[in-house]
Protein backbone atom coordinates (compact mmCIF):
# COMPACT_ATOMS: atom_id res chain seq x y z
CA UNK A 1 0.00 0.00 0.00
CA UNK A 2 1.39 3.82 -0.36
CA UNK A 3 0.38 6.71 1.22
CA UNK A 4 0.35 10.39 0.53
CA UNK A 5 1.63 12.35 3.05
CA UNK A 6 0.69 15.94 3.74
CA UNK A 7 3.67 17.69 1.79
CA UNK A 8 2.56 15.39 -1.63
CA UNK A 9 5.18 12.58 -1.06
CA UNK A 10 3.84 9.06 -1.57
CA UNK A 11 5.35 6.42 0.50
CA UNK A 12 5.34 2.97 0.81
CA UNK A 13 3.41 1.75 3.52
CA UNK A 14 4.20 -1.66 5.42
CA UNK A 15 1.72 -3.66 6.32
CA UNK A 16 3.06 -5.86 8.59
CA UNK A 17 5.25 -5.23 11.92
CA UNK A 18 8.55 -6.60 12.77
CA UNK A 19 8.55 -9.79 15.42
CA UNK A 20 12.10 -10.79 14.57
CA UNK A 21 15.00 -8.50 13.47
CA UNK A 22 18.96 -9.95 12.73
CA UNK A 23 21.32 -7.40 13.63
CA UNK A 24 23.87 -6.77 10.43
CA UNK A 25 27.37 -4.88 10.21
CA UNK A 26 28.54 -1.86 8.96
CA UNK A 27 32.24 -2.95 8.52
CA UNK A 28 35.12 0.04 8.64
CA UNK A 29 36.31 1.29 5.19
CA UNK A 30 39.85 -0.73 5.70
CA UNK A 31 37.54 -3.96 6.44
CA UNK A 32 35.45 -3.20 3.46
CA UNK A 33 38.42 -2.47 1.23
CA UNK A 34 39.57 -5.57 2.47
CA UNK A 35 36.73 -7.77 2.39
CA UNK A 36 36.45 -7.05 -1.61
CA UNK A 37 39.64 -7.67 -2.01
CA UNK A 38 39.49 -11.22 -0.65
CA UNK A 39 36.47 -11.84 -2.71
CA UNK A 40 37.95 -10.68 -5.74
CA UNK A 41 35.77 -7.79 -6.20
CA UNK A 42 32.90 -10.17 -7.01
CA UNK A 43 29.89 -9.26 -4.63
CA UNK A 44 29.37 -13.46 -4.66
CA UNK A 45 32.48 -14.11 -2.81
CA UNK A 46 31.46 -11.28 0.31
CA UNK A 47 30.77 -13.04 3.60
CA UNK A 48 27.48 -11.99 4.85
CA UNK A 49 28.97 -10.69 8.10
CA UNK A 50 31.26 -8.01 6.32
CA UNK A 51 27.84 -6.95 3.94
CA UNK A 52 25.33 -3.82 5.99
CA UNK A 53 22.26 -4.50 3.33
CA UNK A 54 22.67 -7.85 1.44
CA UNK A 55 21.00 -6.41 -1.56
CA UNK A 56 22.77 -9.35 -3.57
CA UNK A 57 19.60 -10.98 -4.85
CA UNK A 58 15.62 -11.11 -3.52
CA UNK A 59 16.03 -14.93 -3.83
CA UNK A 60 15.31 -16.83 -0.21
CA UNK A 61 16.15 -13.71 1.49
CA UNK A 62 12.30 -11.99 1.73
CA UNK A 63 11.03 -11.75 5.48
CA UNK A 64 8.66 -15.16 6.01
CA UNK A 65 5.60 -14.38 7.65
CA UNK A 66 4.46 -15.62 11.03
CA UNK A 67 1.73 -17.88 9.32
CA UNK A 68 4.58 -19.21 7.11
CA UNK A 69 7.25 -19.93 9.91
CA UNK A 70 4.23 -21.78 11.89
CA UNK A 71 3.50 -24.14 9.50
CA UNK A 72 7.18 -25.31 9.38
CA UNK A 73 6.63 -26.94 12.81
CA UNK A 74 4.29 -28.79 11.87
CA UNK A 75 5.63 -30.32 8.53
CA UNK A 76 5.19 -33.64 8.01
CA UNK A 77 8.65 -35.68 7.58
CA UNK A 78 7.51 -38.57 5.23
CA UNK A 79 9.77 -39.98 2.61
CA UNK A 80 6.52 -40.36 0.26
CA UNK A 81 2.96 -39.00 0.82
CA UNK A 82 4.06 -36.53 3.10
CA UNK A 83 0.84 -34.33 4.22
CA UNK A 84 3.06 -31.02 3.30
CA UNK A 85 3.20 -32.25 -0.12
CA UNK A 86 -0.94 -32.55 -0.27
CA UNK A 87 -1.11 -28.45 1.35
CA UNK A 88 1.26 -27.60 -1.27
CA UNK A 89 -0.70 -29.34 -3.89
CA UNK A 90 -3.79 -27.89 -2.86
CA UNK A 91 -2.34 -24.30 -2.91
CA UNK A 92 -1.43 -24.72 -5.90
CA UNK A 93 -4.73 -26.07 -7.13
CA UNK A 94 -6.41 -23.45 -5.20
CA UNK A 95 -4.27 -20.46 -6.30
CA UNK A 96 -2.59 -21.28 -9.85
CA UNK A 97 -5.86 -23.15 -10.93
CA UNK A 98 -3.09 -25.99 -12.21
CA UNK A 99 -3.77 -29.85 -11.23
CA UNK A 100 -0.90 -31.69 -11.10
CA UNK A 101 2.85 -30.57 -9.41
CA UNK A 102 6.37 -31.72 -9.62
CA UNK A 103 7.86 -30.81 -6.84
CA UNK A 104 12.08 -29.92 -7.22
CA UNK A 105 14.66 -27.93 -5.13
CA UNK A 106 14.77 -24.99 -6.55
CA UNK A 107 14.36 -23.06 -10.02
CA UNK A 108 16.95 -24.13 -11.36
CA UNK A 109 16.14 -27.75 -10.48
CA UNK A 110 12.73 -27.14 -12.54
CA UNK A 111 14.68 -25.94 -15.08
CA UNK A 112 16.98 -29.21 -15.62
CA UNK A 113 14.43 -31.29 -15.50
CA UNK A 114 12.71 -28.96 -18.23
CA UNK A 115 15.39 -29.32 -20.55
CA UNK A 116 16.31 -32.82 -20.16
CA UNK A 117 13.07 -33.82 -21.23
CA UNK A 118 12.45 -30.63 -23.84
CA UNK A 119 15.58 -29.44 -25.49
CA UNK A 120 16.97 -31.41 -27.85
CA UNK A 121 20.69 -30.64 -29.43
CA UNK A 122 20.07 -27.86 -32.38
CA UNK A 123 16.88 -27.01 -31.00
CA UNK A 124 15.57 -23.55 -29.72
CA UNK A 125 13.62 -22.10 -27.04
CA UNK A 126 12.03 -18.81 -27.63
CA UNK A 127 12.18 -16.30 -24.65
CA UNK A 128 11.21 -12.80 -23.83
CA UNK A 129 14.78 -12.63 -21.92
CA UNK A 130 16.90 -15.16 -20.63
CA UNK A 131 17.51 -16.06 -17.37
CA UNK A 132 21.24 -17.21 -16.52
CA UNK A 133 20.42 -20.92 -14.94
CA UNK A 134 17.72 -21.13 -17.45
CA UNK A 135 20.22 -20.54 -20.27
CA UNK A 136 22.86 -22.87 -18.89
CA UNK A 137 20.56 -25.50 -18.82
CA UNK A 138 19.50 -25.00 -22.35
CA UNK A 139 22.82 -24.88 -23.93
CA UNK A 140 24.17 -27.76 -21.86
CA UNK A 141 21.30 -30.08 -23.23
CA UNK A 142 22.79 -28.36 -26.84
CA UNK A 143 19.58 -25.93 -27.25
CA UNK A 144 19.47 -22.66 -28.52
CA UNK A 145 18.10 -19.22 -26.64
CA UNK A 146 16.04 -16.84 -29.03
CA UNK A 147 15.35 -13.73 -26.87
CA UNK A 148 12.50 -11.62 -28.46
CA UNK A 149 12.26 -9.27 -26.22
CA UNK A 150 10.16 -6.05 -27.41
CA UNK A 151 12.33 -3.22 -28.73
CA UNK A 152 11.41 -0.85 -25.12
CA UNK A 153 12.76 -4.20 -23.09
CA UNK A 154 16.31 -3.30 -24.87
CA UNK A 155 16.13 0.22 -23.29
CA UNK A 156 17.26 1.31 -19.79
CA UNK A 157 15.40 4.43 -19.44
CA UNK A 158 11.53 4.46 -20.27
CA UNK A 159 8.00 5.05 -19.73
CA UNK A 160 6.72 1.60 -21.11
CA UNK A 161 5.03 -0.15 -18.49
CA UNK A 162 5.70 -3.67 -19.87
CA UNK A 163 9.34 -4.02 -21.63
CA UNK A 164 9.17 -7.49 -20.60
CA UNK A 165 6.82 -8.01 -23.61
CA UNK A 166 7.81 -10.51 -26.50
CA UNK A 167 7.75 -8.74 -29.84
CA UNK A 168 5.20 -11.10 -31.53
CA UNK A 169 6.32 -10.33 -35.10
CA UNK A 170 9.65 -11.88 -34.13
CA UNK A 171 8.25 -14.60 -32.76
CA UNK A 172 6.29 -15.49 -36.08
CA UNK A 173 9.24 -14.77 -38.43
CA UNK A 174 11.43 -16.95 -35.71
CA UNK A 175 9.34 -20.06 -35.47
CA UNK A 176 8.82 -19.84 -39.63
CA UNK A 177 12.89 -19.46 -40.11
CA UNK A 178 13.50 -22.09 -37.60
CA UNK A 179 10.81 -24.31 -38.49
CA UNK A 180 7.81 -25.01 -35.68
CA UNK A 181 8.94 -28.44 -35.28
CA UNK A 182 12.40 -27.15 -34.11
CA UNK A 183 11.21 -24.99 -30.80
CA UNK A 184 11.02 -26.92 -28.03
CA UNK A 185 8.98 -24.21 -25.96
CA UNK A 186 8.54 -20.56 -25.69
CA UNK A 187 9.27 -19.23 -22.56
CA UNK A 188 7.49 -16.17 -21.15
CA UNK A 189 9.58 -15.06 -17.90
CA UNK A 190 7.11 -13.59 -15.47
CA UNK A 191 8.97 -9.75 -14.87
CA UNK A 192 12.14 -10.73 -16.87
CA UNK A 193 14.57 -10.64 -14.01
CA UNK A 194 17.89 -9.73 -16.20
CA UNK A 195 16.61 -6.44 -17.64
CA UNK A 196 15.17 -4.83 -14.46
CA UNK A 197 12.26 -7.08 -13.38
CA UNK A 198 10.14 -5.24 -15.83
CA UNK A 199 6.84 -7.02 -16.15
CA UNK A 200 4.93 -8.61 -19.22
CA UNK A 201 0.91 -7.53 -20.37
CA UNK A 202 -1.84 -10.21 -20.63
CA UNK A 203 -2.56 -8.88 -23.73
CA UNK A 204 0.80 -10.31 -24.75
CA UNK A 205 1.11 -13.14 -22.82
CA UNK A 206 -2.75 -13.81 -24.47
CA UNK A 207 -1.20 -13.29 -28.32
CA UNK A 208 2.43 -15.37 -27.33
CA UNK A 209 -0.04 -18.54 -26.21
CA UNK A 210 -2.38 -18.13 -29.19
CA UNK A 211 0.36 -17.98 -31.82
CA UNK A 212 2.11 -20.69 -30.45
CA UNK A 213 -1.25 -22.76 -30.08
CA UNK A 214 -1.29 -21.95 -34.08
CA UNK A 215 1.46 -23.33 -34.17
CA UNK A 216 1.29 -25.97 -31.87
CA UNK A 217 3.92 -25.14 -29.74
CA UNK A 218 4.32 -25.74 -26.03
CA UNK A 219 4.19 -22.64 -23.85
CA UNK A 220 6.34 -22.29 -20.33
CA UNK A 221 6.09 -19.75 -17.80
CA UNK A 222 8.68 -18.76 -15.44
CA UNK A 223 6.40 -18.04 -12.33
CA UNK A 224 8.57 -17.22 -9.71
CA UNK A 225 7.52 -13.44 -9.69
CA UNK A 226 4.02 -14.28 -10.72
CA UNK A 227 2.47 -12.32 -7.76
CA UNK A 228 4.90 -8.89 -8.79
CA UNK A 229 3.98 -9.43 -12.79
CA UNK A 230 0.16 -9.79 -11.87
CA UNK A 231 0.35 -6.93 -9.54
CA UNK A 232 1.43 -4.38 -12.14
CA UNK A 233 -1.27 -6.00 -14.70
CA UNK A 234 -3.71 -4.91 -12.01
CA UNK A 235 -1.94 -1.56 -11.70
CA UNK A 236 -0.75 -0.68 -15.02
CA UNK A 237 -3.11 -2.33 -17.61
CA UNK A 238 -6.19 -1.08 -18.37
CA UNK A 239 -9.33 -3.40 -17.69
CA UNK A 240 -7.58 -5.45 -14.60
CA UNK A 241 -7.90 -2.65 -12.00
CA UNK A 242 -11.01 -4.43 -10.49
CA UNK A 243 -9.45 -8.15 -10.67
CA UNK A 244 -8.30 -9.64 -7.73
CA UNK A 245 -4.20 -10.57 -7.64
CA UNK A 246 -5.44 -13.97 -7.46
CA UNK A 247 -7.94 -13.96 -10.81
CA UNK A 248 -5.21 -12.29 -12.59
CA UNK A 249 -2.58 -15.23 -11.78
CA UNK A 250 -5.07 -17.89 -12.51
CA UNK A 251 -6.00 -16.00 -16.08
CA UNK A 252 -2.00 -16.10 -16.59
CA UNK A 253 -1.27 -19.66 -16.33
CA UNK A 254 -4.69 -20.59 -17.65
CA UNK A 255 -2.62 -19.17 -20.94
CA UNK A 256 0.53 -21.72 -20.97
CA UNK A 257 1.01 -25.39 -20.78
CA UNK A 258 3.12 -25.80 -17.86
CA UNK A 259 4.75 -23.12 -15.31
CA UNK A 260 7.59 -23.83 -13.21
CA UNK A 261 8.51 -21.19 -10.33
CA UNK A 262 12.05 -20.72 -7.69
CA UNK A 263 9.55 -20.90 -4.38
CA UNK A 264 12.20 -18.47 -3.08
CA UNK A 265 10.82 -15.20 -4.73
CA UNK A 266 6.83 -14.70 -5.14
CA UNK A 267 5.96 -17.25 -2.12
CA UNK A 268 8.88 -15.98 0.17
CA UNK A 269 10.37 -19.53 0.99
CA UNK A 270 12.56 -21.73 -0.20
CA UNK A 271 12.22 -24.50 -2.94
CA UNK A 272 10.22 -24.71 -6.46
CA UNK A 273 7.81 -26.53 -8.38
CA UNK A 274 6.94 -27.16 -11.96
CA UNK A 275 2.74 -27.14 -12.56
CA UNK A 276 0.55 -28.32 -15.22
CA UNK A 277 -2.77 -29.43 -15.96
CA UNK A 278 -2.01 -31.48 -18.94
CA UNK A 279 -1.10 -34.89 -17.90
CA UNK A 280 1.18 -35.94 -20.91
CA UNK A 281 3.46 -33.53 -19.83
CA UNK A 282 3.25 -34.35 -15.94
CA UNK A 283 4.06 -38.04 -17.14
CA UNK A 284 7.21 -37.00 -18.75
CA UNK A 285 8.73 -34.96 -16.55
CA UNK A 286 7.56 -37.02 -13.35
CA UNK A 287 9.86 -40.29 -13.86
CA UNK A 288 13.13 -37.89 -13.59
CA UNK A 289 12.35 -36.64 -10.04
CA UNK A 290 13.11 -39.35 -8.24
CA UNK A 291 16.63 -39.59 -10.16
CA UNK A 292 17.69 -36.03 -10.13
CA UNK A 293 15.62 -34.35 -7.26
CA UNK A 294 14.16 -36.96 -4.69
CA UNK A 295 10.63 -38.63 -4.11
CA UNK A 296 7.87 -37.26 -6.05
CA UNK A 297 5.97 -36.11 -2.75
CA UNK A 298 9.76 -33.87 -1.92
CA UNK A 299 11.88 -33.13 -4.66
CA UNK A 300 14.91 -32.32 -2.49
CA UNK A 301 13.03 -30.20 -0.58
CA UNK A 302 12.48 -30.35 3.22
CA UNK A 303 9.22 -30.34 4.34
CA UNK A 304 9.13 -27.24 6.26
CA UNK A 305 10.24 -25.65 2.80
CA UNK A 306 7.23 -27.29 1.38
CA UNK A 307 4.59 -26.09 4.45
CA UNK A 308 6.36 -22.23 3.33
CA UNK A 309 5.57 -22.25 -0.50
CA UNK A 310 2.29 -23.80 0.37
CA UNK A 311 1.70 -20.99 3.03
CA UNK A 312 3.69 -18.33 0.95
CA UNK A 313 1.33 -18.97 -2.55
CA UNK A 314 -1.68 -18.34 -0.76
CA UNK A 315 -0.30 -15.47 1.10
CA UNK A 316 0.89 -13.71 -2.33
CA UNK A 317 -2.36 -13.16 -3.63
CA UNK A 318 -2.62 -10.88 -0.56
CA UNK A 319 -2.68 -6.84 -2.49
CA UNK A 320 -0.46 -5.65 -0.02
CA UNK A 321 2.12 -8.49 -0.08
CA UNK A 322 1.96 -8.51 -4.04
CA UNK A 323 2.78 -5.17 -4.07
CA UNK A 324 5.04 -5.06 -0.41
CA UNK A 325 8.48 -5.26 -2.89
CA UNK A 326 7.05 -3.29 -5.86
CA UNK A 327 6.03 -0.33 -4.00
CA UNK A 328 9.57 -0.19 -1.95
CA UNK A 329 11.33 -0.64 -5.54
CA UNK A 330 9.28 1.78 -6.78
CA UNK A 331 10.46 4.63 -3.81
CA UNK A 332 14.08 3.88 -4.44
CA UNK A 333 14.23 4.31 -8.19
CA UNK A 334 12.41 7.35 -7.71
CA UNK A 335 14.83 8.64 -5.47
CA UNK A 336 17.90 8.17 -6.89
CA UNK A 337 16.56 9.48 -10.16
CA UNK A 338 15.71 12.40 -8.43
CA UNK A 339 19.10 12.86 -6.73
CA UNK A 340 20.57 12.13 -10.93
CA UNK A 341 21.49 8.72 -10.89
CA UNK A 342 21.07 6.68 -14.12
CA UNK A 343 18.51 3.74 -13.24
CA UNK A 344 16.25 1.28 -15.15
CA UNK A 345 12.42 2.73 -15.42
CA UNK A 346 9.76 2.18 -15.17
CA UNK A 347 10.71 0.59 -11.53
CA UNK A 348 10.14 -3.51 -11.56
CA UNK A 349 9.32 -5.99 -9.46
CA UNK A 350 12.54 -7.55 -8.26
CA UNK A 351 14.57 -4.84 -7.03
CA UNK A 352 16.41 -1.37 -8.11
CA UNK A 353 19.02 -1.24 -11.38
CA UNK A 354 21.54 1.09 -11.58
CA UNK A 355 22.92 1.66 -15.89
CA UNK A 356 26.26 1.47 -15.41
CA UNK A 357 26.66 2.16 -19.08
CA UNK A 358 25.58 5.49 -17.83
CA UNK A 359 27.41 6.02 -14.09
CA UNK A 360 30.71 4.66 -15.80
CA UNK A 361 30.57 5.80 -19.57
CA UNK A 362 34.32 5.73 -19.22
CA UNK A 363 34.93 1.87 -18.89
CA UNK A 364 34.59 -0.15 -22.32
CA UNK A 365 32.64 -3.24 -21.89
CA UNK A 366 35.11 -5.97 -21.47
CA UNK A 367 36.52 -4.25 -18.21
CA UNK A 368 33.07 -4.80 -16.79
CA UNK A 369 31.48 -1.64 -15.95
CA UNK A 370 28.71 -3.00 -14.10
CA UNK A 371 31.31 -5.27 -11.40
CA UNK A 372 33.53 -2.49 -11.01
CA UNK A 373 30.16 -0.19 -10.03
CA UNK A 374 29.13 -3.07 -7.96
CA UNK A 375 32.48 -3.29 -6.22
CA UNK A 376 32.44 0.76 -5.84
CA UNK A 377 28.95 0.77 -4.13
CA UNK A 378 29.91 -1.97 -1.63
CA UNK A 379 32.73 0.05 -0.76
CA UNK A 380 30.49 3.40 -0.02
CA UNK A 381 27.70 1.58 1.48
CA UNK A 382 28.98 -1.72 3.00
CA UNK A 383 26.52 -3.11 1.35
CA UNK A 384 26.48 -5.54 -2.04
CA UNK A 385 24.22 -5.37 -5.42
CA UNK A 386 25.34 -7.60 -8.15
CA UNK A 387 26.47 -7.52 -11.75
CA UNK A 388 23.76 -8.06 -14.64
CA UNK A 389 26.06 -6.95 -17.50
CA UNK A 390 28.78 -8.40 -19.48
CA UNK A 391 30.48 -10.27 -17.00
CA UNK A 392 26.61 -12.61 -16.40
CA UNK A 393 27.48 -13.69 -19.73
CA UNK A 394 29.66 -16.44 -20.50
CA UNK A 395 32.20 -17.01 -23.29
CA UNK A 396 31.00 -18.47 -26.71
CA UNK A 397 32.43 -22.16 -27.15
CA UNK A 398 35.18 -20.46 -29.17
CA UNK A 399 36.38 -18.18 -26.17
CA UNK A 400 35.07 -14.91 -27.48
CA UNK A 401 33.72 -12.96 -25.05
CA UNK A 402 29.71 -12.01 -25.92
CA UNK A 403 28.86 -7.99 -24.95
CA UNK A 404 25.35 -7.62 -22.77
CA UNK A 405 22.59 -5.60 -24.23
CA UNK A 406 22.74 -3.80 -20.65
CA UNK A 407 25.27 -3.46 -17.95
CA UNK A 408 23.42 -3.20 -14.66
CA UNK A 409 24.13 -3.57 -11.30
CA UNK A 410 20.99 -4.88 -9.73
CA UNK A 411 20.04 -3.97 -6.07
CA UNK A 412 17.39 -6.50 -5.24
CA UNK A 413 14.86 -4.94 -2.43
CA UNK A 414 14.14 -8.18 -0.87
CA UNK A 415 10.31 -8.26 0.65
CA UNK A 416 9.82 -6.84 3.53
CA UNK A 417 13.34 -7.17 4.94
CA UNK A 418 14.49 -3.32 4.45
CA UNK A 419 13.53 -0.02 6.03
CA UNK A 420 12.91 3.17 4.36
CA UNK A 421 15.69 4.75 6.18
CA UNK A 422 17.90 2.04 4.93
CA UNK A 423 16.87 2.75 1.45
CA UNK A 424 17.38 6.55 2.16
CA UNK A 425 20.95 5.77 3.62
CA UNK A 426 21.47 3.59 -0.10
CA UNK A 427 20.51 6.54 -2.13
CA UNK A 428 22.64 9.08 -0.63
CA UNK A 429 25.98 7.13 -0.69
CA UNK A 430 25.20 6.50 -4.57
CA UNK A 431 24.59 9.28 -5.26
CA UNK A 432 28.03 10.60 -3.94
CA UNK A 433 29.34 8.04 -5.69
CA UNK A 434 28.08 8.91 -8.92
CA UNK A 435 29.61 12.38 -8.51
CA UNK A 436 32.62 10.62 -8.07
CA UNK A 437 32.56 7.93 -11.00
CA UNK A 438 36.02 9.20 -12.30
CA UNK A 439 37.68 7.12 -9.62
CA UNK A 440 36.04 3.82 -10.66
CA UNK A 441 38.18 2.19 -13.45
CA UNK A 442 37.76 -1.33 -14.49
CA UNK A 443 38.36 -4.70 -13.58
CA UNK A 444 40.73 -7.75 -15.19
CA UNK A 445 40.24 -11.00 -14.68
CA UNK A 446 42.47 -13.53 -12.05
CA UNK A 447 40.56 -16.87 -11.81
CA UNK A 448 37.65 -17.43 -14.91
CA UNK A 449 35.63 -20.12 -14.46
CA UNK A 450 34.12 -21.62 -17.71
CA UNK A 451 30.36 -21.86 -17.03
CA UNK A 452 28.22 -19.52 -14.91
CA UNK A 453 31.73 -16.76 -14.28
CA UNK A 454 29.78 -14.44 -12.74
CA UNK A 455 29.07 -16.81 -9.44
CA UNK A 456 32.89 -17.73 -8.60
CA UNK A 457 34.83 -16.18 -10.93
CA UNK A 458 37.60 -13.23 -9.32
CA UNK A 459 39.10 -10.51 -10.40
CA UNK A 460 41.30 -7.69 -9.76
CA UNK A 461 41.12 -4.24 -9.82
CA UNK A 462 42.73 -2.08 -13.02
CA UNK A 463 45.74 0.16 -11.57
CA UNK A 464 44.09 -0.56 -7.86
CA UNK A 465 42.22 2.52 -8.16
CA UNK A 466 39.88 1.97 -4.95
CA UNK A 467 42.96 3.29 -3.18
CA UNK A 468 41.55 6.92 -4.45
CA UNK A 469 37.80 5.80 -3.87
CA UNK A 470 38.82 5.34 -0.39
CA UNK A 471 40.39 8.13 0.74
CA UNK A 472 38.48 10.96 -1.80
CA UNK A 473 35.17 9.11 0.03
CA UNK A 474 36.82 8.97 4.08
CA UNK A 475 37.75 12.61 3.54
CA UNK A 476 34.04 13.70 3.57
CA UNK A 477 32.43 11.09 5.71
CA UNK A 478 35.11 10.43 8.01
CA UNK A 479 37.09 6.76 8.35
CA UNK A 480 34.13 4.53 8.97
CA UNK A 481 30.65 5.11 7.68
C1 LIG B 1 13.31 -15.69 -13.26
C2 LIG B 1 14.10 -16.72 -12.53
N1 LIG B 1 14.04 -17.99 -12.91
C3 LIG B 1 14.75 -18.95 -12.27
C4 LIG B 1 15.54 -18.66 -11.21
C5 LIG B 1 16.35 -19.74 -10.53
O1 LIG B 1 15.74 -20.05 -9.33
P1 LIG B 1 16.59 -20.64 -8.10
O2 LIG B 1 17.51 -19.57 -7.62
O3 LIG B 1 15.55 -21.03 -7.09
O4 LIG B 1 17.35 -21.81 -8.62
C6 LIG B 1 15.62 -17.35 -10.75
C7 LIG B 1 16.48 -17.00 -9.61
O5 LIG B 1 16.80 -15.88 -9.32
C8 LIG B 1 14.88 -16.34 -11.44
O6 LIG B 1 14.92 -15.05 -11.07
Amino acid sequence: MEVKLSDGRIIPMEMHKIKIVQQTNLASLEDRKSAIRNAGFNTFLLRSHDVFLDMLTDSGTNAMSDNQQSSMLVSDDAYAGSESFSKLEKSVQDILGLQYVIPAHQGRACEHLLSRVFVKPGSFVITNYHFTTTKAHINLYGGEVLELISEAGRETASTVQFKGNMDLDMLRDAIEKNGKENIAFIRMEATTNLIGGQPFSMENLKAVSEIAKNFGIMTVMDCSLISENAYFIKTREAGFEDKSIKDIIQEMAAQVDLIYMSGRKSTMARGGLIATNSPKIYREILPLVPVYEGFITYGGMSTKEIEAIAVGMREMVDLDIAGSGAEFIKFFVNRLEELGVPVVTPPGGLGCHIDASRFVPHIPWNEYPASALAAAIYLVTGSRGMERGSLSMDRTPDGEEVPSDMELVRLAVPRRTFTLSQLEFMADRIAWLHKNRELIQGLRWVDEPPVLRFFIGRLDSIDGWEDALINTFTAEFGDSR
